[in-house]
């Protein structure tokens, strides 16, 4: 099933999520739903807090910037209670936008390379490195599991331009291709 997408200044987009563990119930259709949201929301990337789900599962399909990224082709993982345990490198600016907060693209300032431990699907651990654009997409959803969105790592300055426009998406002045879910509305279970 295709969930709907939480939109900025709904309280679980704020929230610590909390680890899963190996029979969290249901947990292969949740990922399997994940996907579908992805795909139906042209998305590169969709956390469970994203959905109504406070949980530290995040998954990323580089597919759709292939072409533009190569590093992204054939990238589709999921990751399980993830630990950015390093973020080094030089820090680099770049526009980011997320299903969260439609129709806005702001730069952002992230660490060139990280270090990330986590589960995927099969229970399998991992310890990776990544830079450029994965390391970026990873640190944006990693993000959402510590109630943090890309607004929150734009300048001083930036940020207080986009207070007006934060204000209007989270009263549901935007257009979205894909069901949404604003503050005040009901996540079903
Ligand atoms: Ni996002």
């Amino acid at each position: 099933m295709v969930y709907p997408i939480v939109i900025y200044g709904h309280p679980v987009l704020r929230k610590v999520a909390e680890d899963i563990d190996r029979d969290y119930p249901g947990l292969d259709q949740l990922i399997a739903d994940m996907f579908e949201t992805l795909y139906r929301s042209e998305g590169l990337g969709l956390a469970a807090p994203q959905i109504g789900k406070s949980i530290r599962l995040f998954i990323i399909d580089g597919e759709p910037l292939a072409e533009d990224e190569p590093e992204m082709a054939g990238f589709k993982k999921v990751f399980i209670n993830a630990r950015l345990t390093e973020r080094t490198g030089e820090i680099e600016l770049m526009a980011e936008g997320c299903l969260s907060i439609p129709n806005l693209r702001e730069e952002v300032k992230r660490e060139e390379h990280v270090r990330i431990t986590y589960y995927d699907e099969k229970w399998e651990f991992h310890d990776e490195v990544y830079q450029g654009y994965l390391a970026r997409v990873i640190q944006h959803e990693y993000d959402h599991l510590d109630g943090i969105l890309f607004t929150d790592r734009v300048s001083p300055l930036r940020k207080r331009l986009l207070k007006g426009k934060l204000s209007a998406i989270s009263k549901g002045k935007f257009e979205a291709d894909y069901n949404t879910i604003l503050a005040g509305q009901k996540i079903k279970a």
